[in-house]
């Protein structure tokens, strides 16, 4: 059937060498594992911390960073072997192009909206907490209720995260793009912050803050506003804030996380050995922040009472508690200079997906127009900054967030089945990397991405279906019959 047919691997592979349309090959294993930190840590560390201890798990929520990374570790498998044999932009939609065809790229493509151009949206917002924080305490500005609100909407929008979205898009117009070296700067400050928050804050911690480590469930959180139940809660298996099911509940929020190793994989094609390299990128970026996630979160725990923690600048304001202002306020700036690298390669991201797919005529050829005088996609930079500012402007941010996440995991449930039918398919391939246990351990990492996802509210499932409706609609619409592949 047309809907699955596919773009065959040699022919992805191709399509990267014609002339004019060459990207560089510059990169090693190194160079992906910072680009890898350089998305990863962000948001959720920085902010989302706060809200995953204060109103779900409370010091558990350590635990709920090793459930997510362990998650993530299993997708991670599937991505490695597919970037190393598919080493082509475009991350899982490429992917999927070649094994599970049109339709179902089309899906995850759709769906990479989710992850890339909400997560941009999702750490703006989480930005302008700590930007706000921030004026308030070095030059005792209060930003007015107009400029800034952190439960925003149409009548009291969050102006601070569409202004840095909207001063990220020129940027990224301008097309001096994210260079290795810029990216590594802002590597090293943000690495820096998370050393000063677990060294420093070590000397605060008060174990009686962890105990309960596991409060119990139902206990009051940090924060008055309700938690919307998950899935599961909805289906009637007893699993809500805090108790066990709270560290699950949690681990759905705190995976926003690790949201960007996936993106490692994005850089195949400008990566010297990518074959032996994105692999080593993706599982390196992903250790390291596992394992300093952890520690920041029971740091943070030891320092304040989760139901008493902060769940705008979690990191700052537990040093501020403890009287430490200058550490305070040092948190604050790296977070603020931290978080700029995370949005601008999500969009970056968000803007090679949309390029790769009206380069396949699955959306007008319009967007994939790249400026002469530039050599960046303009219209498509355009359109997604002012898109992505609008929504950062009018959602408050664990809405954000879990739809993030829901987009994500869902790209992962769809990746990981695609290793298993592209074995099947194409049992010839070159796999420089092989992923142990197929087809056990992909089914496992679909089985558990999709746990996870129950662990949201039902309300993001109600989103996650309409988005993908309306998705299809438009692929019934346009895609299918404009398609190069349908055309050839
Ligand atoms: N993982 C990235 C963050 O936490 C997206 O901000």
């Amino acid at each position: 059937m047309g809907i699955f047919r596919t773009k065959s691997v040699e022919d992805a592979i191709a399509s990267t060498d014609e002339p004019g349309q060459r990207l560089k090959k510059t990169l090693g294993a190194w160079d992906l594992t910072v680009f890898g930190v350089g998305v990863i840590i962000g948001t959720g560390i920085f902010v989302l911390t706060g809200e995953a201890a204060g109103t779900r798990a409370g010091p558990a929520v350590s635990l709920s960073f090793v459930v997510s990374g362990i998650v993530c570790a299993l997708a991670a498998l599937c991505y490695a072997e597919f970037a190393s044999t598919v080493p082509v932009a475009g991350s899982a939609y490429t992917f999927s192009y070649a094994s599970l065809g049109e339709v179902v790229a089309w899906i995850i493509g759709w769906d990479l909206v989710l992850e890339l151009a909400l997560g941009a949206a999702t750490v703006a917002v989480g930005w302008s907490g700590y930007a706000a924080d921030l004026l308030d305490q070095t030059l005792g500005l209060d930003v007015p209720g107009w400029l800034y609100s952190d439960s925003p909407g149409p009548t009291q929008p969050n102006l601070i995260a569409a202004a840095v979205i909207l001063a990220l898009t020129a940027v990224l117009c301008v097309g001096s793009k994210t260079s290795a070296r810029f990216n590594a700067v802002v590597v090293c400050v943000k690495l820096a912050v998370v050393a000063v928050v677990i060294v420093a804050g070590l000397f605060f911690v008060k174990t009686s803050n962890w105990s309960p480590f596991v409060p119990p469930t139902g206990s009051a959180g940090a924060s008055a506003a309700p938690v919307a139940p998950s899935l599961w809660a909805d289906l009637g298996v007893p699993l809500g804030t805090f108790g066990i099911g709270g560290v699950f509940t949690a681990s759905a929020l705190v995976f926003f996380a690790f949201i960007g190793f996936d993106i490692v994989a994005t850089a195949a094609e400008e990566t010297k050995n990518p074959q032996r390299d994105v692999p080593r990128g993706i599982f390196g970026s992903l250790a390291i922040c596992t394992v300093l996630y952890v520690l920041v979160s029971l740091v943070i725990t030891g320092m304040v009472r989760y139901d008493r923690i902060s769940v705008e600048a979690p990191l700052a304001n537990a040093f501020r508690d403890v009287g430490a202002d200058l550490v305070a306020t040092l948190i604050s700036v790296g977070t603020v200079a931290g978080l700029l690298t995370v949005m601008m390669i999500l969009m970056l991201g968000q803007n090679r997906v949309l390029f790769a797919m009206a380069r396949d005529r699955l959306i007008p050829a319009w967007f994939s127009q790249v400026s002469p005088r530039r050599g960046v996609p303009v219209r498509t930079t355009v359109v997604t900054g002012v898109v992505v500012a609008v929504v950062a402007a009018l959602t408050p941010i664990s809405d954000l967030a879990e739809m993030v996440n829901i987009g994500t995991l869902f790209a992962f449930v769809l990746v990981s089945i695609g290793v298993i039918v592209l074995r099947r398919t194409r049992p010839d391939l070159p796999r420089a990397f092989r992923m142990p246990g197929v087809p056990v351990l992909p089914v496992v990492s679909a089985v558990a991405a999709v746990v996870l996802m129950g662990f949201l509210p039902g309300i993001s499932w109600v989103r996650l279906g309409i988005w993908m409706v309306l998705g299809l609609l438009v692929y019934a619409a346009y895609g299918y019959r404009h398609s190069r592949l349908a055309r050839a």
